[in-house]
């Protein structure tokens, strides 16, 4: 294990000593608890707390799942289903980065009304869906559903995705 990592902490970098698992970081935003492996994961759940902000992903992701959002994820917080991904609302630390990378403008802040409908969504399914840190080949015909309104309803899967 590295003796320093360099680490994305709520929008600005700093030089972090490897933490004991269980020990916490404090940011203005929420508190990172350190896992066993000496990363860390968010503690402090948006529900509980709703200054804590998060992105989220929404209908547009069905059946075009394109992924570049997953590899700039700095606390690797996607989880995927087999035609969508999801956000974990209590990892998300708020950084924005992902929502330009989207190709079809699936992720938006929950701040914007439209997102309400999907935070339960995300929080869900990001429970029991793998966690995704890589992107991997999007669907063939995804092109051809980046215009098609009300996916959930249609076509929206439950199943796990990473199979
Ligand atoms: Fe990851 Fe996007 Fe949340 Fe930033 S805003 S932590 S990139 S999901
Ligand atoms: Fe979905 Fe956009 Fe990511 S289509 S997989 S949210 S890049």
């Amino acid at each position: 294990m590295p003796k320093h990592d360099l680490r994305l902490v709520s929008g600005y970098f700093g030089w972090a000593r490897p933490f004991d698992p269980g020990s916490q970081l404090g940011c203005p935003q929420t508190i990172r608890k350190v896992d066993a492996t000496g990363g860390w994961k968010a503690c402090r759940s948006s529900e509980e707390d709703p200054t804590i902000m998060t992105y989220v992903v929404t209908e547009a992701c069905i059946r075009c799942k394109y992924m570049d959002c997953v590899e700039v994820c700095p606390v690797d917080c996607f989880y995927e289903g087999e035609n969508m991904l999801v956000i974990h609302p209590d990892e998300c630390i708020d950084c924005g980065v992902c929502e330009p990378e989207c190709p079809v403008e699936a992720i938006i802040p929950d701040s914007e009304p439209p997102a309400e409908r999907w935070l339960e969504l995300n929080r869900e399914y990001a429970a029991t869906w793998p966690n995704i840190t890589r992107k991997k080949p999007y669907p063939a015909d995804a092109d051809e559903w980046k215009d098609v309104p009300d996916k959930h309803d249609k076509f929206f899967s439950p199943n796990p995705g990473g199979t």
